[in-house]
């Protein structure tokens, strides 16, 4: 049996994509309040009747019919994160927003209820409006204070409730998607590479910090980063291509670098050089990004790509990260590439390079869904594809796993529907339970066990036993 017996099983969400109740109890705005088209349209001045995350799928009121649907499954682990605007409504405020902090208190507590863990996101894709309107997010220094200021409540106060924490969603996401990630108000076209690095040494130092000073108040947690993994592989064996290739990966595994060894790396530094990038750096930062380093990388899995030396055909495939289109892949309705053994191979990567434990905290495949009459007085949705896409990818987990890899555990994303990051659409589901709403606002919200539901709950069961091979 390839799974351990304390692997953790679970599911996947992110506060702004299903919490809504977006100006409700004392929560100040965040930058998804005004991206109604996510990051294929311009952000609006002020929050719009059409941005399905205001309304989101109103987790923030449900979240205990939601848990229990989670611990009916078999959940041993629930992936969410913390809206920072919740805690601290304009970001620089002087004191954090007890309501904020009572949501959860009472999340977590619902959950440990089922004997879920909850796996906590501290900045996932919702930096307060605030700081990305007045300090231009983490272009500017000054977030570094401010993020801190937040973590050091939230580890005080969820001391003991909150094992594993992540210090940024995808954090390498900020150099495709600054304002999504980072909380950039500047658009990416205007952006300088050293503006962007710039962002991303701020993220990494403010990471460092988090780590160090969650291990100071709960010497119990475990803290990691977590990247958008993108496995690239050569479009040709050409050995321009495999060097192209080489260096594509070089720079998204810059991040998991720095988070486990704690230096800039020599090919970053030749990166920075010839590119006339120049960032600020002290040597207390440096002294403290080596310092604290992470327990574990935790990284998103959705497609591979390809890189190629002829930039003319590194278009069309990828998600956040463009690259090339592998002809050997069919792709999802988004036109994601469906790569299962490109999960298998990017966690031997992974180990290999970083030797440290890795956690899959977002596989999944987003799909239309057609909600049908169950046959017994209810509705379902027989989500046959979803569960073959699951079962491969889970099956090359175990092949990893047999490869010697140490894998904490899997949280499927989006294990219930909910807004998606990129497009801003409800349409795209991920979940094992269906979400009543829809992309012109209608909907009952009502939630609906589809088909994968019940085959989760039996490879849950049986830990991994029953994945077809
Ligand atoms: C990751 C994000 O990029 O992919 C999630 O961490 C996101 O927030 C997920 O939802 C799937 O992407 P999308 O665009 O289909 O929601």
């Amino acid at each position: 049996m390839a799974f351990p017996k304390e692997f953790l099983w679970g599911g996947a969400v992110a506060a702004n994509q299903c919490e809504g109740a977006y100006n409700e109890d004392g929560k100040g705005l965040d930058i998804q309040d005004i991206m109604p088209r996510g990051i294929k349209g311009a952000p609006t001045a002020e929050p719009t009747e059409d941005n399905m995350k205001l309304v989101g799928i109103d987790f923030y009121h449900r979240y205990k019919e939601d848990v229990k649907l989670f611990a009916e499954m078999g959940f041993k682990v629930f992936r969410t994160s913390i809206a920072w605007s919740r805690i601290f409504p304009n970001g620089d405020d002087a004191e954090p927003n007890e309501k904020g902090l009572q949501f959860y208190d009472d999340l977590f507590a619902e959950c440990h209820k089922y004997g879920i863990e909850p796996l906590v996101t501290i900045s996932h894709y919702e930096t307060p409006l605030n700081l990305a309107k007045k300090y231009n997010g983490w272009v500017n220094h000054d977030l570094i204070g401010f993020y801190e200021k937040y973590v050091r409540v939230i580890f005080n106060r969820y001391k003991g409730k909150v094992k594993y924490w992540l210090t940024f969603n995808e954090i390498n996401s900020v150099l495709h998607a600054p304002l999504m990630s980072g909380g950039i108000m500047t658009p990416l076209t205007e952006l300088s590479k050293s503006d962007l690095y710039q962002a991303c040494h701020h993220e990494l130092v403010a990471s460092a910090l988090a780590t160090k000073i969650g291990h100071e108040i709960d010497p119990e947690a475990k803290i990691g980063c977590m990247v958008l993994s993108m496995p690239t592989y050569p479009l040709t064996p050409n050995p321009d291509d495999v060097i192209a290739t080489m260096q594509a990966n070089n720079l998204n595994d810059f991040f998991g670098d720095m988070h486990v060894r704690g230096e800039y790396p020599g090919y970053m530094k030749r990166y920075f050089r010839e590119n006339g990038i120049e960032i600020k750096t002290t040597p207390e930062e440096l002294a403290l990004l080596k310092a604290h380093t992470v327990d574990f990388v935790s990284f998103s899995y959705y497609v591979s790509i390809c890189e190629t030396a002829d930039k003319s055909k590194t278009q069309g495939a990828g998600n956040i990260i463009g690259g090339a289109k592998n002809p050997y892949l069919k792709e999802s309705e988004w036109g994601w590439q469906i790569d299962p053994q490109g999960l298998r191979y990017v966690l031997n990567r992974f180990y290999n390079r970083w030797q440290k434990p890795l956690f899959i905290v977002e596989n999944g495949l987003g799909a239309k869904d057609e909600l049908v009459d169950d046959g017994q007085g209810g509705k379902t949705v027989n989500d046959d594809y979803r569960i073959a896409y699951l079962n491969d990818h889970l099956v090359q987990v175990e092949e990893a796993i047999e490869d010697g890899v140490p894998v904490m555990g899997y949280t499927t994303w989006g294990c219930i529907d909910l807004v998606s990051a990129s497009t801003a659409e409800l349409a795209k589901r991920y979940g094992f339970i269906y979400v009543d709403r829809h992309d012109d606002g209608t909907g009952t919200l009502n939630r609906y066990k589809k088909k994968s539901f019940y085959w989760y709950k039996d490879i849950i069961e049986s830990n991994g036993e029953k994945l077809k091979k």
